[in-house]
């Protein structure tokens, strides 16, 4: 199944909730984007912000942290309830630890990496990730446009899984639009990231069931 993962970075931040209660029966999931001002030059979305949505909604939260050392945030987002928590490769030395805390929380653990970032460093710890989360733009900044050549990252990622029996999920994130959205899960990724796609459409419902439609066409 292709989940479309809504991301709010590029909806009305003094409206957060009225935003989702516009498309919670259209989407499969949030993707609430963790920003600190040093991974990436934009601070947004602390722990306390998702502590405020989760009570309103059931749908699965995931939170892509943008943020330098990790290891010192695992705690407050999961106890914020989300369900999935991505953190960059190039973000710590201590990879497997933080994969490790995440997943002792009984959250699903997420590696996200940035376009140039090769996918053989997951060599050692594709067992211990759930969820691969691939930048198809450069992190930090909602409405840019997609990176072609990580479609062929998505697609090599895709291959490896496959080869190794792994159940581990792909997500692509950054510049998905009605133009290339068929391109990025046909390259391997099923959990789609999409934002300024869908915020900055003025009916952002339909624009998440144009998607839907091509996708599932
Ligand atoms: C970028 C974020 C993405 C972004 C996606 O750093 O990780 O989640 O908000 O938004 P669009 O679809 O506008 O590229
Ligand atoms: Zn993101």
């Amino acid at each position: 199944m292709t989940e479309l993962s809504v991301s709010l970075l590029s909806a009305d931040q003094g409206n957060l909730r009225g935003e989702v209660e516009r498309i919670k029966d259209t989407i499969d999931s949030l993707h609430i984007d963790v920003m600190d001002g040093h991974f990436v030059p934009e601070i947004g979305f602390g722990a306390s912000v998702i502590e405020s949505l989760r009570s309103h909604f059931s749908l699965p939260f995931y939170a892509h942290l943008m943020v330098e050392k990790p290891e010192r945030h695992i705690r407050s987002f999961a106890s914020a309830g989300v369900d999935a928590i991505f953190i960059h490769y190039e973000s710590t030395p201590h990879i497997f630890r933080v994969l490790e805390k995440i997943r002792d929380k009984g959250v699903k653990a997420g590696i996200a990496l940035n376009p140039a970032t090769p996918l053989c460093l997951l060599e050692e710890i594709w067992d211990f990730i759930d969820i691969l989360l691939i930048m198809t733009v450069n992190p930090g900044y909602g409405g840019q446009e997609l990176l072609p050549f990580t479609l062929k990252k998505i697609e090599k990622a895709s291959k490896i899984i496959s080869e190794k029996g792994l159940s581990v999920k792909i997500s692509a994130d950054g510049g998905i639009n009605i133009n290339n959205i068929k391109k990025v899960r046909k390259a391997g990724a099923s959990i789609l990231v999409v934002g300024s796609y869908i915020f900055e459409s003025d009916d952002p419902a339909r624009a998440v069931k144009t998607l839907r439609k091509e996708i599932e066409e």
